[in-house]
């Protein structure tokens, strides 16, 4: 049996490094430790919260319950033909990942470079970046109902991917823990560079024939000039999502506001910056108490020293509120608040 520990400071397990408690909180590192923590009393007493790299949750007061960190390793590859399955545990550092595949040249996950976190948690929100979303290369993952113990396996199609969206968010939100993800990933190099941002960067440096590990150092490099480290400055990215309107409210925008970015989404609906939306508002890089937006992106939040939960959510509200009186839209939080 995995030991419980009580009374634990979550600062070092959440990368707004928000300083709160947690009541009980363990440790996982194999599915046999999964399974005998499933049969723990507690499972069924106590709130739970999973738990990866805590880079993509707000905790705003300490959590009374049982938190489950998710410390599973491993990474496994099976050739198939022209494709390889990578399988790798739901604790493997999202980015440790993605940098073997590029070392053993499979193709997919390198424009996702750098996306702090965990493997375990890449399905939950289908993480995206730079032209690519974790639901491209998907091929299934492991997970146990909490309520029964039993592990099941979910393909592609039970997943109901979204953007910035899963089941895991939804119908079986906080249902199951992922202990491990299947990836399908191409042994030739299928590159992905449309993003602008890449394509500017290649350009630059007149990289004409990429290869995936260029992308993933253009990506990396792109990244780290407008995102805050959150082992300096806290943050959990993104804190909103992009809007995603129909056309008809975009053209009423544009034509208030001709500058703002959108990008087509289907035929008939638009998703609009966020951070232009936030910036526009005159939010871009101000200093609220200890919380703020980043300087160079201001759709990400930011701790700048001793920042509570509940400072850098009143934050975020009165962010919503003003970008609703401006434009008409309500942004959608894409952290976790807890
Ligand atoms: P956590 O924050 O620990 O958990 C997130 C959610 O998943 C919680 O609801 C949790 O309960 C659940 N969960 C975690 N592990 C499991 C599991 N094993 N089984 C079941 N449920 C689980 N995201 C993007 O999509 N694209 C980006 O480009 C991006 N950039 C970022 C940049 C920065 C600087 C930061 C700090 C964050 C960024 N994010 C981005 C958000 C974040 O990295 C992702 O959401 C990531 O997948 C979260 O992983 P995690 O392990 O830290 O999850
Ligand atoms: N912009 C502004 N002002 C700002 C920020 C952005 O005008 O303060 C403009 C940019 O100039 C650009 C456009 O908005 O023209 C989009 O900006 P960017 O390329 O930085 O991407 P984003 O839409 O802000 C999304 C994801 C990121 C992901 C990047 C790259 C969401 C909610 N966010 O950000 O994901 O890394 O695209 O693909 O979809 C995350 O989810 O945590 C995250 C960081």
């Amino acid at each position: 049996m995995p030991s419980i520990q009580e009374n634990i400071s979550l600062k070092p397990f959440n990368t707004f490094g928000i300083e709160v408690k947690a009541k009980y909180f363990v440790d996982i590192q194999s599915e046999t430790e999964l399974e005998s923590l499933l049969k723990n009393p507690m499972i069924q007493e106590e709130n739970l919260l999973i738990l990866g790299g805590g880079s993509n949750v707000l905790f705003t007061k300490d959590f009374m319950g049982l938190v489950i960190k998710i410390s599973i390793p491993g990474i496994n590859v099976t050739d198939d033909g022209d494709e390889a399955i990578v399988t790798a545990g739901a604790g493997v550092v999202w980015n440790d990942f993605v940098q073997f595949c590029v070392q053993a040249q499979l193709a997919g996950v390198e424009n996702l470079s750098l996306i702090p976190g965990t493997v375990g948690a890449s399905p939950v929100q289908n993480i995206g970046a730079y032209g690519v979303e974790l639901k491209d290369v998907f091929h299934s993952c492991r997970a146990y109902a909490i309520e029964t113990g039993r592990s099941r396996v979910f393909q592609y199609e039970d997943c109901q991917f979204g953007y910035r969206d899963s089941i895991f968010k939804n119908e079986l939100k906080g249902a199951y823990i992922i202990t491990s993800v299947s990836f399908r990933l191409n042994k030739h190099a299928k590159i992905n560079s449309q993003y602008g941002a890449i394509q500017a960067e290649l350009q630059h440096r007149g990289i004409t024939r990429p290869t995936i590990a260029a992308i993933s150092q253009v990506v990396s490099d792109i990244r780290v000039s407008k995102l805050p480290d959150p082992a300096t400055i806290g943050n959990a990215g993104s804190f909103f999502k992009n809007p995603i309107v129909p056309a008809a409210q975009l053209h009423d925008i544009a034509s208030r506001y001709p500058g703002v970015i959108y990008y087509p989404v289907g035929k008939t609906h638009f998703k609009l910056a966020a951070g232009w939306l936030i910036e526009s508002c005159g939010f871009k890089g101000i200093v609220e108490g200890q919380t703020g937006t980043w300087k160079n992106q201001a759709l990400v939040l930011v701790n700048h020293g001793d920042a509570t939960g509940e400072e850098v959510y009143s934050f975020s509200e009165k962010i919503i509120d003003t970008v609703c009186q401006k434009f008409g839209i309500t942004l959608e939080r894409e952290v976790n608040i807890l």
